[in-house]
């Protein structure tokens, strides 16, 4: 068999704009799939679908179409297809581009043209094959050229064949990509946008819905119209207005069509629980007498008397019998924050007022800034945090061991403590209501989830005696869940009646979950969507849900991967149109899915990882849990016990447990192993080691594997990543049988810009690519290992440095050829017969690219090169003399020379670099006598701190390109050596010089504007 070819993935990536678009998607809200159900660590889809492009693709030195006639590589073309593939990422990983018919298509053609090559290569498709068209899979007569819509590989090999013979081929020819830990669905939702056949499995039921929803539906009914009655009475000439369907449009307009019907059809039942509130003069108060809102008199509610307001929301304190025996028993709140708005001039807040004699306390509504010292920031608290209370009514403690036990034994009660209402701008805040509070206590739930929290959700409440889900909503709240989830059901025989009638499959009356396509499938697919919005609802009515006063708007259940005690809670109008409700969730549900719909409909699977009944020869793309991160499985009932109760009948298989399944979950949870770390840990290191070592035997051979890998924060150092979880994973890839050909640091989150373009700004993960290691692979000596390591990692860096990587990134991106170097070896073998740790190789690996950056010195003039063993010892500080004249003897310079140079000050016995800002305002290396490298760097970076990119590339088209490109390399390396040394501010100038680079490049290359001429040395 011909070698493997080297994926992209294997060789370079432009990290820097995957990383900006990753971290910029975090704020996309409107149209983003995850907006369709929440999932946990939920990957970027601009970072999957990158590193799914680069799995996909040829290095070009692995191109034979960049291979030249004796079979070498050429690498002046293999450098330009390089950058076009970059070029291409970078506009792919866009979120504006995700449905861009052009980008995805240069896509799709660019991973066709690869599979294409390939399988020509191997002889597994000839070249007149025929793949797309009349009498596909023979040869065609006349060769591959004519133009009669058939279509062969040699045309798409040669990017000759037009899109829908790339996608055909892409669906048919190419392998799928399996996602075993699919969760929130971003890498099968990637892999199926750039055209393949994307397979998704996850042992948990809900992402076995969300990929279902994500990758199966939409393709299966795109393009179709709906089918609702509103549609169908539409007059021919109607229908024919509305043009397009395009992607799953039909479908949403359906869901909206019969959600709407659910939504009004539940206020018909229960909206008498969910009253408005009419403004009266007695809420309005006697402003004549006091005209102070704070005395009583409301004057921000006098132009809304006589009128109804919808409630937005009712704020509730929970409250316990007072542990003081002077109070009587009597119940108290328990209030961790006053505030109802904290915005500026829209102030609003809660104040008790209570007579202590009576033993009473009332909540009032205040509007404006607290005043006479009160502080809504205590709340009913001592101070600090944690669960301890003060009694309203008597001042004296309140423990939480007290509330605690209370909880357990009586349960915890609440109290309504403010009404939230909608204003024209912005909300009203009125007086608890006792009628509001008396309705609110008559809902009477038909229905309610009677089982237990465990694990990861029962951490915090079951201490208050909340057990069992149903404890986590109010009455309210479990009546319009409840009803809702009745109102599925109703809804998709809605469906199936009108859908009937309408023209999909009429013969077709299979369910959806048995493959159908017809009305009953479609019914089957509306309720799915439905059901989610049960879900959403859920997730904004719980008791859990806080109120936000810096935004004065709810707080989801789902804050924070945890079901933490909320004291103070906020519980929504599901009827209304603000933050919490049913409207509100309901439309970023349906664009969360209505643009999707790609072909080939994707297939998703409940399944173990660690015992997948039948792999295809799929390409793995995949993101594990890590050890006890999130406990999925447990956090995910609370959304399961809804969804199973809307979509049990839709879904028997999958949603048969009363519960997601636990002991199988991949995670190294303590409790599920009698409280032992230990245990837990060897749980999930074996299981997702046997999964891996799966993944060797029976991925596609010709495409590495890509693992993301998550890691905490606080596991990792400032010289990148060292701790025992990556160390083992590592360990675990290569004795499973791969060799690790990449790591590449993915920085997702959102950062401070600081982090963002700084120093010590570790990635939130790695991707891994791996390849399997040959069964005859050899062993290495110790030595054989370094001298492996020091002959090939110069290029990997080069490599890498040409691509632009931030210096940042550098070290962790090493680690990838370092350890392909490792783990192509059977073994590395120590002087003593033992087998070399990844520990002992990960230090030798960061060992040899600190030298082999050291050694890209010997390129840089001698002055430079003082500079930076200086620099090493002393950095911007002064040093003796004495010290500074023995090593310019060593590096062939003298201190006269360097200041002379422009490269320190040296006075009265002591030398110094000089500071950036020491440097010549006027500075022309066209007239410097004793240019160095050292210089052209630091008057770069003033450059373009003070001017930006243009002032910086002003200077670089002086320096000319060479120049340029050394100073980029010293950058790198101060960056190293700042590092190492903990100067972030120091380092930081060097990353943000390398990172703004290409831009700073490209407009040297450009005319300076008004010279009308090129007078530099880029000519
Ligand atoms: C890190 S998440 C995947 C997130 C996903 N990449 C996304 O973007 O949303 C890991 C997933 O592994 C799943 N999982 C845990 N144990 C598993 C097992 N034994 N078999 C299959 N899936 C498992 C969890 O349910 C969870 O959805």
């Amino acid at each position: 068999m011909t070698q493997r070819r080297k994926k992209l993935i294997e060789v370079a990536l432009p990290l820097k704009e995957i990383n900006a678009q990753s971290a910029r998607e975090k704020s996309i809200r409107h149209g983003h799939p995850s907006t369709l159900h929440l999932w946990w660590a939920r990957r970027p889809l601009a970072a999957c679908r990158a590193v799914l492009f680069a799995q996909l693709v040829d290095d070009p030195s692995s191109d034979p179409a960049y291979r030249r006639p004796d079979g070498t590589v050429d690498e002046e073309r293999a450098g330009i297809k390089r950058a076009e593939l970059f070029n291409l990422i970078e506009e792919l990983v866009k979120w504006e581009n995700s449905n861009n018919p052009r980008v995805i298509n240069a896509a799709r053609a660019e991973i066709a043209r690869c599979a294409a090559s390939r399988k020509l290569e191997l002889g597994e498709l000839k070249k007149k094959t025929i793949i797309y068209g009349r009498d596909e899979g023979k040869e065609h007569p006349d060769g591959p050229l004519p133009n009669d819509g058939r279509f062969t590989a040699w045309q798409v090999n040669c990017r000759l064949a037009p899109a829908t013979a790339v996608n055909h081929f892409l669906q048919t020819y190419a392998p799928p990509v399996l996602d075993p830990f699919a969760g929130g669905g971003s890498i099968p939702l990637e892999a199926q946008r750039l055209g393949l056949r994307a397979h998704a499995s996850d042992l948990n039921p809900v992402p076995v819905l969300i990929n279902k929803a994500l990758i199966e539906i939409p393709p299966k009914f795109a393009g179709l119209p709906p089918v609702n009655p509103e549609w169908q009475k539409k007059s021919r000439e109607e229908k024919t207005l509305q043009s397009s369907w395009q992607g799953a449009r039909g479908l949403a307009g359906d869901v909206r069509w019969y959600g709407r019907w659910m939504r009004d059809e539940a206020e018909k039942r229960i909206g008498h629980l969910y009253p408005k509130v009419k403004i009266t003069q007695k809420m309005v108060g006697d402003l004549s007498a006091c005209g102070d809102a704070q005395a009583g008199g409301r004057p921000d509610l006098k132009p809304w008397l006589g009128q109804e307001l919808t409630v937005i929301a009712w704020l509730w304190a929970r409250t316990v019998a007072s542990p003081d025996p002077s109070v009587g028993g009597k119940h108290v709140p328990l209030v961790r924050s006053f505030w109802l708005s904290k915005k500026k001039g829209k102030e609003a807040y809660v104040q008790p007022v209570v007579d202590r004699e009576k033993g009473t306390y009332e909540f009032k509504v205040r509007v404006g800034k607290p005043k006479d010292g009160f502080d809504p920031d205590k709340g009913t608290k001592p101070s600090g945090h944690g669960s301890n209370f003060e009694c309203i009514l008597s001042g004296s403690p309140i423990d939480g061991n007290y509330i605690k036990s209370m909880g357990k034994s009586e349960g915890l009660q609440s109290r309504l403590m403010a009404v939230v209402c909608e204003g024209v701008r912005g909300r009203i805040y009125l007086n608890p209501i006792e009628e509001m509070e008396l309705t609110a206590r008559k809902a009477n739930p038909l229905w309610k989830p009677e089982f237990d929290l465990i694990g990861k959700s029962a951490d915090q409440l079951p201490l208050y005696g909340m057990k069992q889900y149903w404890q986590l909503f109010t009455p309210r709240q479990l009546t319009a869940l409840t009803t809702f989830s009745d109102l599925v059901a109703e809804a998709r025989k809605k469906v199936l009646k009108d859908a009937k009638k309408a023209d999909i499959h009429p013969n077709d009356d299979r369910p959806l979950n048995e493959g159908g396509n017809g009305p009953q499938a479609y019914a089957d697919a509306v309720a799915t969507y439905l059901g989610f919005l049960v879900s959403q609802v859920a997730n904004h009515q719980s008791s859990l849900c806080g109120w936000n006063s810096p935004n004065a708007q709810m707080r989801s259940t789902f804050a924070r991967q945890a079901l933490p005690m909320v004291w103070d809670f906020a519980e929504s109008n599901v009827f209304c149109d603000s933050s919490g409700s049913f409207n509100n969730m309901f439309e970023r549900l349906l664009k969360a899915f209505e643009t999707l719909g790609n072909r080939p409909i994707g297939k998703t699977f409940q399944q173990d990882v660690t015992n997948i009944a039948a792999y295809n020869n799929e390409i793995i793309s995949t993101d594990p849990p890590y050890y006890d991160n999130i406990g999925y499985a447990d956090l995910s009932d609370f959304f399961y016990v809804w969804l199973r109760r809307s979509l049990r009948e839709v879904y028997p298989d999958f949603l048969s447990t009363m519960l997601t399944p636990k002991a199988e979950e991949l995670i190294a949870s303590p409790y599920r192993h009698g409280g032992d770390r230990k245990k837990a840990a060897e749980f999930f290191e074996a299981g997702l080691g046997k999964a891996i070592h799966r993944w060797r035997e029976h991925s596609h051979p010709d495409y590495p594997a890509t693992i993301f890998y998550a890691f905490k924060q606080a596991e990792t150092t400032s010289s990148g990543t060292a701790s025992t979880g990556w160390e083992t994973f590592l360990a675990g890839v290569i004795d499973a049988g791969f060799t690790i050909t990449a790591t590449w640091p993915m920085r997702t989150e959102k950062q401070g810009r600081s982090v963002a373009i700084g120093t010590n700004a570790l990635a939130s993960s790695v991707v891994l690519a791996c390849v399997p290691r040959a069964e005859d692979a050899p062993l290495a000596t110790r030595r054989e290992f370094i001298t492996a390591l020091k002959q090939e990692l110069a290029e990997a860096l080069r490599l890498l440095q040409s691509g632009n990587i931030a210096p940042v990134d550098l070290a962790q991106a090493a680690i990838g050829p370092g350890m392909a170097i490792f783990s192509r070896y059977a073994k590395v073998v120590e002087s003593d017969g033992s087998p070399m740790t990844v520990r002992t190789a990960l230090t030798l690996i960061n060992q040899v690219l600190d030298e082999v950056l050291a050694e890209q010195e010997g390129e840089f003039d001698s002055d430079t090169r003082w500079a930076v063993a200086w620099f090493e010892q002393f950095g911007m500080d002064e040093g003796p003399y004495g010290v500074a004249e023995t090593l310019s003897k060593a590096k062939n310079t003298s201190v006269q020379g360097l200041v002379e140079a422009g490269v320190v000050a040296s006075q009265g016995g002591k030398v110094k670099l000089l500071g950036r800002e020491e440097l010549p305002d006027d500075w022309d290396p066209a007239t410097d006598a004793r240019l160095t490298e050292w210089e052209a760097v630091q008057h770069l970076i003033r450059a373009l701190d003070r001017q930006g990119e243009t002032g910086a590339a002003d200077l670089l088209r002086k320096l000319g390109s060479d120049y340029g490109e050394r100073a980029r390399d010293l950058a790198y390396r101060l960056y190293a050596i700042c590092e190492r040394k903990g100067w972030s501010g120091e380092a930081l100038a060097y990353n943000s010089l390398v990172i703004a680079w290409p831009e700073i490049s490209k407009l040297a290359h450009q005319t300076p504007a008004g010279t009308g001429e090129q007078r530099t040395l880029f000519e």
